[in-house]
């Protein structure tokens, strides 16, 4: 479904990507992990049209879309869940919903997307009248991804979804990544939480200064010694 081929993308001076390879295939979760600093947004970014690579080259569904702009990704079927969160604090729950929906014009169509969204968040549907900025954190994220749903994605690039949840509500964000899997959507997932990131996906990249130096099935990667010690610490 996506293959990225040979990225290099930069930040002025900074090598920020170095070759990077990396394929996904359709109905599948591939995570990314990696250290801070890794190169992981970078990517996610690059491959979401926020970031303009070097050289190299991504192909989403057999189409060129290097040069794609983010907007015109997002009609594609490629939609970011950034870092973050990025949610749009005066605005209410619904109209962040909205918003999401920017580039499909069938209004029975996203009709639909907002009852699968409050299906799958009913918190959201309880509060879709409150002001984002006045979400907890947890409660922000799901709308962060719920916005990403509301574009009718088929592949979904979740930047650290769990980052800076409490551990109940990380088991529940990562419980919904698997039902929005089982709705046919392909995701990458980018986290710090090695371990459960591992555990939730079919296959991982490691990701170590810009470059790949591990991939393969999530169950062998999480007994590869130097993954255990560096990014498991066990
Ligand atoms: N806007 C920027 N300008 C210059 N350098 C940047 C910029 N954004 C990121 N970088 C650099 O690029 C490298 C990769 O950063 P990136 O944000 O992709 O890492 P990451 O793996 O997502 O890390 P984290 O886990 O902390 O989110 C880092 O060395 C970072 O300092
Ligand atoms: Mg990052």
């Amino acid at each position: 479904m996506l293959i990225v081929k040979d990225l290099n993308t930069y930040y002025g001076a900074i090598h920020a990507l170095k070759g990077v390879n990396l394929s996904i295939n359709e109905g599948e979760i591939v995570s990314l992990i990696g250290s801070n600093g890794a190169g992981k947004s970078t990517l996610v970014n690059t491959i979401g049209g926020l970031l303009k690579p070097r050289s190299g080259s991504i192909e989403f569904e057999g189409k060129d879309i290097t040069k794609v702009e983010a907007y015109n990704l997002l009609k594609e079927g490629i939609s970011l869940s950034p870092e973050g969160r990025e949610v749009f604090d005066s605005l209410t729950v619904e109209e962040n919903l909205k918003l999401g929906s920017y580039t499909l014009k069938d209004a029975n169509k996203i009709n639909e997307l907002f009852n699968y969204v409050y299906q799958l968040f009913p918190k959201l549907k309880e509060r879709k009248n409150q002001y984002a900025g006045t979400l907890s954190g947890g409660e922000q994220q799901m709308l962060a991804i719920g916005r990403s749903l509301m574009s009718n994605p088929k592949l979904l690039l979740l930047d650290e979804p769990s980052l800076g949840l409490a551990p109940n509500i990380v088991a529940q964000i990562f419980e919904l990544i698997k039902e929005i899997s089982k709705n046919g959507i392909t995701i990458l997932l980018i986290e710090q939480n090695a371990f459960m990131a591992l555990k939730t996906s079919d296959r991982a990249y490691v990701l170590e200064n810009g470059k790949v130096s591990l991939e393969g099935p999530s169950e062998e990667i999480i007994e590869n010694d130097r993954v255990r010690e560096i990014y498991l610490g066990i």
